[in-house]
């Protein structure tokens, strides 16, 4: 198990969270429960903050907040005095009610839609990612219509392929984000958008792909992206102010997994800056402002989700299942990348594991489990489950599935705990749905 000074097994031998004992949280706001650890949260938005300001100077973290998102999370990034991206009207939308400076925000997207775009123009967003020709040009009709110029990235795809799951890998030749810098698309786009009068192109963003722990990939995503920077300051006359390198760097799910601290989270950045101040120099190019947008390092191991172990079933000389109260409607992780996750049974946490389980949902459907071969102590039906590591891209990806409620979530901190997101009840479930007139008779 990956602990820290957060998240550690107690006196009693439960696990605790931000001073928080488990068995605690699970009697107070029942399972399945969402628990984020704040510390450790602002912890990486700083780490990322203060190595961007220390050791380069102009630049900006923003949290990628399809991580996770909801109007604290927003409010935390605003305290920290970072900015966020916002891949939806929806994303957006709860980062204002959050009250989250606009201008701050960057909006990305391989397909906004009209309504979306209007939306962030209203709004003062500060930076659009340009990723399509229509959208270049909706964005400048729009900025037109407005009397304002909007500043905006493009996307381009450096064409680096980062070793991780091939759906979360993001600049492959095969890539239905950016535009390529190898086949001159991207050069093409930016020519376009230079002849946008509504538009002021500042820079580029690229992103290659998520869950990485190779330090060469981004080195080599930046230097690529500085060949490019040189190459349209030579062809086209431009030269970026803003890159954007985009987020990825990879976190702890299992013992398979690097532990990276907060030091090794700085010597990513260090490694990216460092290769950019060199490029800048070799190819005579003024320092641009540099933007990251980590999502998932800020958040992920913050997160735990507790369960309730309900219904075991031993099939024998095949395997033994353990069903928890959640499943793929609160993680559906396993059942779309086969992902790796650490339990641990929180109310008999300092106990040896001895058997390999597999931990179930309670969805109807096969596929619907948290991990396959876990290692536990012998679990029975009333323990509490946790799963580490579920801070990123678990409620963020939850569903109704089975018409079950989304768990809610609560931020602990120095022992206190409250809720971030509140329970999803039967009636918000069944708020929207309508029988016509005809069907009730
Ligand atoms: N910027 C852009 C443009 C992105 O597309 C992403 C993630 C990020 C930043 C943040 O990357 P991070 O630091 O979180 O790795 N649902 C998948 C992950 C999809 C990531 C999509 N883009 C999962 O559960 O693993």
């Amino acid at each position: 198990m990956h602990t820290r000074d957060t998240l550690k097994v107690n006196e009693k031998g439960h696990l605790e969270i931000g001073g928080a004992d488990c068995v605690d949280l699970a009697k107070k706001f029942s399972t399945p429960l969402y628990v984020l650890d704040e510390r450790h949260i602002r912890n990486m938005m700083r780490v990322y903050r203060e190595t961007i300001a220390n050791e380069y100077g102009e630049g900006t973290v923003l949290y990628a907040s399809k991580a996770f998102s909801c109007k604290a999370i927003y409010a935390i990034a605003a305290q920290e005095q970072i900015g966020v991206d916002v891949v939806s009207g929806g994303e957006l939308y709860t980062a204002m009610q959050a009250g989250f400076p606009a201008d701050k925000i960057y909006m990305h997207g391989n397909n906004k839609l009209p309504a979306e775009m209007d939306y962030a123009l209203d709004c003062g967003v500060g930076t659009i990612v340009v990723d399509a020709y229509s959208e270049a040009d909706y964005l400048d009709a729009a900025a037109k219509s407005r009397g304002i110029v909007q500043k905006v990235l493009v996307r381009v795809n450096p064409g680096v392929e980062a070793h991780t799951h091939a759906y979360v890998q993001t600049a492959t030749p095969d890539s239905k984000f950016g535009f390529s810098v190898q086949d001159g698309a991207a050069e093409s786009m930016i020519a376009y958008i230079l002849g946008k009068k509504h538009l002021r192109l500042a820079g580029f963003h690229c992103h290659i792909g998520s869950q990485i722990f190779e330090k060469e990939s981004f080195v080599l995503a930046a230097q690529k992206l500085l060949a490019f920077t040189l190459k349209i300051k030579n062809t086209l006359g431009f030269e970026a102010s803003v890159l954007n390198f985009g987020g990825g760097f990879g976190v702890w799910y299992t013992d398979e997994d690097e532990q990276i601290d907060a030091e090794g989270y700085r010597s990513y950045v260090r490694a990216l800056l460092e290769t950019v101040k060199k490029g800048c120099t070799e190819h005579g190019l003024k320092k641009p402002a540099v933007v990251i947008e980590p999502g998932r390092s800020i958040v992920a191991e913050a997160g735990i989700t507790l369960y309730t172990v309900g219904a075991i079933k031993e099939i024998p000389n095949v395997r033994k299942y353990v069903a928890v109260d959640g499943g793929m409607f609160d993680n559906p992780r396993y059942c779309l990348y086969q992902s790796k996750y650490t339990p641990v049974l929180a109310n008999r946490a300092a106990e040896e594991p001895c058997e390999l389980v597999s931990v179930a949902g309670k969805c109807c459907e096969s596929g619907d489990l948290i991990g396959v071969n876990m290692n536990l102590p012998k679990a029975q039906s009333g323990d509490l489950l946790a799963v580490l590591t579920t801070g990123a891209y678990n409620y963020s990806m939850a569903s109704n599935y089975n018409r079950n409620p989304v768990p809610p979530v609560v931020l602990v901190n120095e022992g206190k705990a409250e809720y971030i997101v509140k329970p999803q009840t039967y009636e918000d479930i069944v708020r929207n749905d309508v029988i016509p007139e005809y069907l009730k008779r």
